[in-house]
């Protein structure tokens, strides 16, 4: 039985034929042949019998429709949840995923499918436009920066550095946590337990083109978000991330941990200063359901149109929610909007229309997006961290595949996989829509773009760090080891909430 990828869908059993990307500069040891591709298409499904999805989406929706909710919570009884007592709930998900979770599934099919283009998505609004409040200037005291040193004067121009493009430099410095310092890291993401021998992959730190994005600095961020609350909605990587937001804050304090036993969502106080951090666990974004309840390789049924309550009934009141999802798309799932089936990804129904994941992809997330706006209260930022690709090289998740790359790419190295780029597509697509949607209502959505940043971090997964051998666990090149590169996911947030505590937050998104 496979542990490993527990709270990752098993779509990696359905990639094949992997594509080769152009990995022009690797003369690195590996031959070329084994070199198959920084992350397959996990969904090159054999196309050969598969009906063209026929999606009919020009018909207007409902904007903004309240699910009725009649189904329990997804998170408060699902097995894959576990208890929390810091410090050893948080490492433990992994343990119930073995009694749960067959990765047997062998479904190999779907269809390339053009997504839709969208209906008016403007009707149905029911908040009231929200006054901008005075402009909240939060001076922050300069504390001399204790993790880079690098000089923030040297910040370029706020208003038009783009952040997200750049290259990974080399950083001496790094890192700026151990398992010793910081209790708080999953088992099977905490890469030197298990005896991972090279340390150079966490030697890096983000270089943008056109200005310097500052290292975290725990003091002054936790100063910055005096006050103010973040929640993460998604799935276990906005989980790794929020653990390395935890483990940098650990230089100064750890937060009180107020999860509730067998619930998924975690909740963390940091009384000293009233900052709050939760994680809403939303793998889907939308309402989700299993066809089997017991059974977490079965398919889900999604409905698209349906707000997902476990968060969106919880997040009025933060400051900040970092939105993102990726990877459980790729599973086996029945699409429908208006409780209505309209279609299925790599399901056995051969008379339900066959789509993409794209097709899911872009409606969860509008739908996630139209949830906030429609929140009447929510005064907050929305920021949306965009898919951060896996690394499976050598074949594919479950034969074995691999990632023993011990340094990053040059930008020069690799190119994002087809699918990952559409679904990226798709992400700004959405953010747009919300941006402009949201701007009606005083409301901020925002880009945090770490796509290509993380495409180049192929040494940053456990691999086979996330386990003992004696294990039978497949590599985890989806998750990243912590400490790690997505320790610089907090440098982002750093800067992008500093921009907006200061209002300085008309920076470019693309
Ligand atoms: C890729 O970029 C690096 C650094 O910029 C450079 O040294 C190398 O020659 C480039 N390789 C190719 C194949 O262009
Ligand atoms: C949703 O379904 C109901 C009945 O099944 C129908 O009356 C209604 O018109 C549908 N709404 C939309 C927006 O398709
Ligand atoms: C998994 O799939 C293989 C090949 O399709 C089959 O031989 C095996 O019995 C399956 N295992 C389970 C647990 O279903
Ligand atoms: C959706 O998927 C198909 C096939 O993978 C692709 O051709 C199409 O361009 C994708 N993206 C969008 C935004 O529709
Ligand atoms: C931390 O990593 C070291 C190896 O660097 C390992 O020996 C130790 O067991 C780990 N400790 C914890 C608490 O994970
Ligand atoms: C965190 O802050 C938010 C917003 O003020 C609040 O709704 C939530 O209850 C707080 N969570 C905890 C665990 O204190
Ligand atoms: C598909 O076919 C099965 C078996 O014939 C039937 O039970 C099911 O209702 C059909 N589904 C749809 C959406 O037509």
């Amino acid at each position: 039985m496979n542990l490993q990828m527990f709270d990752l869908p098993a779509h990696q059993r359905r990639r094949k034929a992997p594509k080769v990307a152009s990995l022009v500069a690797l003369s690195i040891a590996l031959s070329v042949a084994t070199i198959i591709c920084v992350y397959s298409p996990s969904l090159l499904y054999n196309p050969g019998n598969v009906p063209q999805a026929v999606p009919s989406s020009d018909s207007p929706r409902e904007s903004i429709r309240r699910p009725e909710k009649d189904d329990e919570p997804e998170a408060a009884n699902s097995p894959e949840i576990e208890p929390s007592e810091p410090p050893s709930s948080i490492k433990s998900d992994l343990i119930v995923a073995q009694t749960t979770l067959d990765r047997n599934n062998s479904e190999r099919r779907s269809a390339p499918s053009p997504s839709p283009s969208q209906g008016d998505e403007n009707e149905g609004r029911t908040r009231i436009p929200i006054q901008r409040s005075p402009e909240q200037t939060k001076r922050v005291s300069p504390v001399p920066n204790p993790a880079g040193g690098i000089d923030h004067s040297k910040l370029g121009d706020k208003e038009s550095c783009d952040l997200f493009t750049g290259e990974w430099v080399p950083n001496p410095e790094a890192p700026y946590y151990t398992n010793s310092t910081c209790y708080g890291i999953y088992d099977h993401q905490n890469c030197m337990k298990y005896g991972r021998p090279d340390t150079n992959f966490l030697k890096w730190r983000w270089k943008p083109d056109g200005c310097e994005l500052p290292i975290f600095d725990p003091h002054q961020f936790l100063e910055v978000v005096r006050g103010k609350s973040i929640a993460f909605v998604g799935d276990s990587l906005a989980r790794n991330h929020m653990l390395s937001l935890m483990c940098l804050l650990s230089r100064v304090l750890y937060p009180l941990d107020v999860s509730t036993a067998n619930d998924e969502n975690r909740r963390w106080v940091y009384r000293e200063y009233n900052f709050n951090v939760s994680m809403f666990w939303a793998p889907y974004l939308v309402r989700s359901e299993r066809t089997d309840p017991n059974d977490i390789t079965r398919p889900f049924n999604l409905y698209l149109d349906e707000f997902d309550d476990g968060w969106t009934t919880k997040v009025q009141a933060y400051d900040y929610i970092i939105i993102s999802a990726g990877q459980w798309f790729f599973r086996p799932t029945n699409f429908y909007e208006n409780r209505t089936l309209i279609g299925c990804l790599a399901c056995k129904q051969d008379n339900v229309t066959q789509f993409t994941m794209n097709f899911s992809y872009e409606r969860a997330f509008r739908t996630a997006f139209r949830a906030i706006i429609s929140l009447a209260n929510f005064k907050g930022v929305t920021i949306l961290r965009t898919i951060a690709p896996s690394h499976f090289e050598g074949g594919v998740w479950d034969q074995g595949g691999d990632c023993v790359r011990t340094r990053p790419f040059n930008r020069n190295e690799t190119v994002l996989a087809d699918y990952n780029s559409e679904l990226h597509k798709i992400q700004l697509k959405e953010l747009r829509i919300a941006q402009e949607e949201g701007s009606k209502w005083g409301l901020r959505f925002r880009l945090f773009d770490v796509t290509q940043a993380m495409s180049l971090r192929p040494d940053g997964h456990p691999s086979k760090y996330g386990h003992w051998p004696t294990e039978k666990v497949t590599n985890d090149c989806e998750h990243w080891c912590l400490p790690g590169p997505i320790d610089a996911w907090n440098d982002f947030l750093q800067e992008l909430i500093k921009r907006e505590e200061t209002k300085k937050s008309s920076y470019r998104y693309t």
